[in-house]
């Protein structure tokens, strides 16, 4: 079990109030303090990461691992700059995670959101890559999920997410890279999210798997709400419910509506998540 965890989120689409300087912008990225451990989940977008760290006067030299929840831009964007202060630094990811990623609007121009650099350039200043698929203890009650299995048949609902084959055909992804963050805490089960394209109840699912544990104590995270259906709203909350969660604090791609019905569902275990938000477990 896990005491004394704190942990920062850095990159946000909301600043606080007051901001104090610290900025949003749309992506994440949540650092991991355990005991002198520190682990950063995600990067952002890019624009944000280095400023936000140097108001909060986090020292970003001091990520010992980096975990990247997929390969959207809005969570990768950051790590170049990142490893040029870290140095070598071991990344883990899925193998997915380099996709050529796209999002294809009707009537718009195919949209690049893929990790903006080469697996290759990203080695050549420090990322030592730690690509599965497969669940791994990254450190003594930090898990990471690995692929999540797609079980639940309310979120297999098709998007506009595609990825680019190399004859310049196009497929849909349905982020097989997406992968979550499993703390095993003294209060309970952490599950920290990035985008959640598995599914929230899909992750949720597999986080009590890996742990044994029916119970989620806390969820903090992109809950990729943002086009669900009344109907997917109300089975989400549903199924939520049934994992008994204590703290739920959505953010980044889980969309406004969704999170007013959350809030209206988990009322005072529902917490504002922005940028500079920190949540402490001891
Ligand atoms: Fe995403
Ligand atoms: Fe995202």
């Amino acid at each position: 079990m896990l005491s004394k965890i704190k942990i920062t989120t850095l990159c946000e689409n909301s600043a606080p109030y007051p901001s104090d300087g610290v900025l949003g912008e749309h992506g994440l990225s949540m650092l991991l303090e355990i005991g002198n451990k520190k682990i950063l989940f995600d990067t952002g977008a890019g624009f944000t990461l280095l400023q936000n760290a140097k108001t909060l006067n986090i020292d970003l030299a001091k990520i010992d691992k980096v975990v990247l929840s997929h390969g959207h831009y809005d969570h990768t964007g950051g790590l170049k700059d990142l490893l040029q202060i870290t140095g070598p630094t071991p990344v883990y990811a899925h193998p997915d995670v380099f996709q050529n990623k796209y999002h294809l609007q009707k009537g718009k121009e195919p949209r690049k959101i893929g990790i903006p650099w080469p697996k290759e350039e990203l080695e050549s200043l420090g990322a030592k890559f730690h690509l599965t698929r497969d669940p791994q203890e990254i450190e003594k009650g930090v898990i990471i999920t690995g692929e999540i299995p797609r079980i639940e048949s309310e979120e297999g609902e098709k998007g506009d997410l595609f990825y680019k084959n190399p004859d310049g055909s196009f497929a849909e992804d349905i982020l097989r890279d997406d992968q979550a963050i499993i703390l095993e805490g003294s209060s309970g089960t952490i599950v920290l999210l990035g985008c959640a394209h598995a599914g929230l109840i899909n992750t949720l699912r597999y986080a009590s798997k890996l742990t044994g544990k029916s119970k989620i104590y806390a969820c903090y995270g992109g809950m990729h709400l943002v086009n669900a259906s009344a109907k997917r709203l109300d089975y989400t909350v549903r199924e939520l419910k049934s994992f008994d969660i204590q703290k739920l604090a959505p953010c980044h791609c889980t969309g406004f509506k969704a999170s007013c019905t959350l809030f209206q569902a988990f009322k005072e275990n529902y917490l504002i998540h922005t940028a500079n938000t920190v949540f402490v477990e001891d």
